[in-house]
């Protein structure tokens, strides 16, 4: 940060779903990762070279006393919000405004954290957004700052800490797996196989699904953000399963295809394992100083390769492809790796060189809607200094041998 200046950070709103009831709380994950207050109306005050050591860290919370508890449940007061975060300074709701006068007039700049997120498509205005709103408007001589630069490198070189809770969400994923590779047969519901996972999450602890799950059996493969998953798995198909469990607010995310039968077929068989090799292949170019465009662009030279094996296309295609468009994208249309971390689609700035402690998917493809197939792999892998990344889902069963062996 900037010499004198504050940055803050809000909690996201509960949003409402009509009369009294909400969807349940989900934390921005800013203010988690910094403060690890997991609860609504929660405001973070950063501000190090503040003269009054009790203003250089300072939580604002939703006031708490025992009667309040018995009405709205426990939630944290100034001990538990001390051991939860580390900071000593803990205000109650009430008393922000003053306390914010009081440290306006004391920063050389506000760092307000506005959502930079290359994905981001958000129309709902926050309560982070309504904060700054109405903080430029009520101090509009400050000078603002993003704090969005800093927190997307912050965020994407993870904690041994944080590392040690993805591979617990991933853990909890494999016994998810493997508990539907215990259960599928044919005739078996996408949303069976759904019921399947979220009941293995939970018993293990995770909290829920860290995205919106697709189970999509024979073409719904093919449709990339299928989340219906209301159909009859039949016989002869395969199922595309993009699931992952989220463990302490941190994601796994894990794609898997298995045969509705229990046996691939050979061209089943062909496909998946032409997707396999460029996951592979793929996953040892994350190293320390790749950059990301760099590296889409050659794993999409291996899967044309790949593509061609399968005769899905030809020589003749690739010689007089536009570069802007491959031929590859007609059978993979979607990039093979994005950062995961407490947001699944993890911050990260893309222009900048790979680092150690980067956690990414990796995450080839290749649908063929003509035949009603559709196959994707996805491990998270860790960067390292020195060598291959570690596949923190190396022990999720992915071959076909596994595979078969495990649905017999
Ligand atoms: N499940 C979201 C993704 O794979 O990116
Ligand atoms: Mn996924
Ligand atoms: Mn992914």
């Amino acid at each position: 940060m900037q010499k004198g200046a504050m940055a803050i950070f809000n909690s996201n709103d509960i949003y409402p779903v009509s009369a009294d009831s909400t969807l349940p709380f989900a934390q921005h994950r800013d203010i988690f990762y910094l403060s690890g207050v997991d609860q609504e109306e929660s405001i973070l005050v950063i501000f190090p070279d503040a003269v009054k050591k009790e203003y250089r860290e300072i939580l604002f919370l939703k006031e708490t006393n025992e009667h309040i508890a018995i009405w709205e449940g426990e939630k944290l007061d100034k001990k538990t919000a001390f051991i939860t975060s580390g900071i000593k300074s803990v205000f109650w709701l009430p008393d922000f405004e003053k306390v914010l006068f009081e440290l306006m007039t004391l920063a050389s700049a506000v760092y307000i954290n506005t959502n930079e997120h290359y994905r981001a498509n958000i129309t709902t205005e926050t309560r982070e957004a309504r904060f700054i709103k109405k903080l430029q408007q009520q101090y509009p001589a400050h000078t603002y700052l993003r704090s969005q630069p800093i927190l997307q490198r912050l965020r994407s070189v993870k904690e041994k800490e944080e590392i040690a809770l993805i591979q617990q969400a991933c853990d909890i994923t494999e016994k998810g797996f493997r508990r539907v590779l215990k259960f599928v047969k044919p005739n078996t519901t996408e949303y069976e196989i759904e019921a399947e996972y979220i009941h293995e999450f939970t018993r293990n602890r995770a909290n829920g699904f860290a995205y919106t799950p697709i189970i999509a059996s024979g073409y719904n493969a093919c449709v990339l953000h299928y989340i219906e998953n209301n159909q009859i798995c039949k016989n002869g198909d395969l199922i595309l399963m993009d699931v992952g469990a989220s463990y302490a607010n941190y994601a796994s995310d894990m794609t898997r295809c298995v045969p509705v039968s229990g046996k691939f077929t050979q061209r089943q068989k062909d496909v998946y394992n032409a997707v396999l090799r460029v996951k592979d292949a793929a996953a040892k170019m994350l190293v320390p100083g790749t950059f990301w465009a760099d590296y889409h662009i050659e794993v999409g030279k291996i899967m044309t390769t790949e593509l061609i094996g399968l005769k899905l296309i030809t020589k003749e295609d690739v010689k007089n492809e536009d570069p802007k468009h491959p031929a590859y994208k007609k059978y993979f249309m979607h990039g093979t790796s994005h950062h995961m971390g407490l947001d699944t689609h993890d911050y990260g700035i893309l222009t900048e060189p790979m680092q150690a402690g980067m956690v990414f998917t990796v995450e080839p493809g290749i649908y063929i809607p003509e035949e009603n197939l559709g196959i994707r792999i996805e491990d998270n892998y860790v960067i390292q200094e020195k060598g291959e990344p570690f596949n923190l889902m190396i022990n999720i069963p992915v071959t076909i041998n596994q595979i078969e062996n495990l649905m017999k």
